[in-house]
């Protein structure tokens, strides 16, 4: 099954949530976004692990031929030792998993055996510490700026000590791992999160929420840049 390439890793990457668009029309909301965008992150809730149920492989599949861009999983999910196989067929090019969970070796390396680009992400008040075991097995390292579960929410600064650690142990280790900072990016929040030092940016509000999504990625990619 190929998998579309992620891109050189550390480079800046805008990537839209569709849990913000049109759940009615999310094939025309990515294709109208495109030309301003890099991935197109996936937000998959099971009711469980977050108090919220959005949409799982079937929607996948029906939106990968619409698109050709890098399909990021976000798995808010408890059990996704069961799901990261039907996403990969679905189409899915990267499943990023929550250490809250446990078992996470296990779950990174099922997710190499898929041939998904591995993550792990962790919850705002989850410290960097439970992450660092993992930075060599990962290619992404999502680190929540909201608690997960709903779009829209404010920015959580505090974060952002973290994502510096993160990147300062990320780089003196050689490693090579994108960071992702996701919840509440728009254009004020994103060069604080590029300057602490992530370079993958979630925005599903700032993009999809606007009257002008394009144009609204556009902004924010331009905003990102000004760290
Ligand atoms: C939150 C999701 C986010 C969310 C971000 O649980 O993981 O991806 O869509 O939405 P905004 O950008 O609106 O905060
Ligand atoms: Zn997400």
């Amino acid at each position: 099954m190929s998998k579309v390439d992620a891109g050189p890793t550390g480079e800046l990457r805008i990537a839209p949530s569709i849990l913000s668009a049109d759940f009615g029309s999310l094939s025309k909301a990515i294709k109208l976004v495109d030309e301003e965008t890099d991935w197109l992150h996936v937000d998959v809730m099971d009711g469980h692990f977050v108090p919220n149920i959005t949409i799982g492989p079937p929607v996948v599949k029906s939106l990968r031929p619409y698109s050709n861009k890098f399909f990021d999983c976000h798995l808010m999910i408890t059990e996704p030792e069961k799901y990261l196989e039907p996403f990969a067929k679905a189409g899915a090019d990267g499943c990023t998993v929550h250490v809250e969970i446990g078992h996470t070796a296990e779950l990174l390396e099922q997710c190499r055996e898929l041939g998904l680009r591995v993550g792990l992400a962790a919850n705002p008040d989850t410290p960097f510490d439970k992450v660092a075991p993992f930075l060599d097995q990962i290619d992404l390292l999502l680190l929540m700026t909201v608690f997960p579960g709903f779009g829209g929410q404010s920015f959580i600064a505090d974060v952002m000590p973290k994502v510096e650690l993160a990147r300062r142990e990320i780089n003196a280790a050689g490693l090579s791992v994108d960071i992702e900072v996701d919840g509440g990016i728009d254009t004020t929040t994103a060069p604080i999160a590029v300057g602490a030092g992530a370079n993958v940016l979630v925005a599903g509000n700032a993009i999809f929420a606007q009257s002008e999504p394009l144009a609204a990625a556009a902004r924010l990619r331009d905003a990102a840049r000004t760290k």
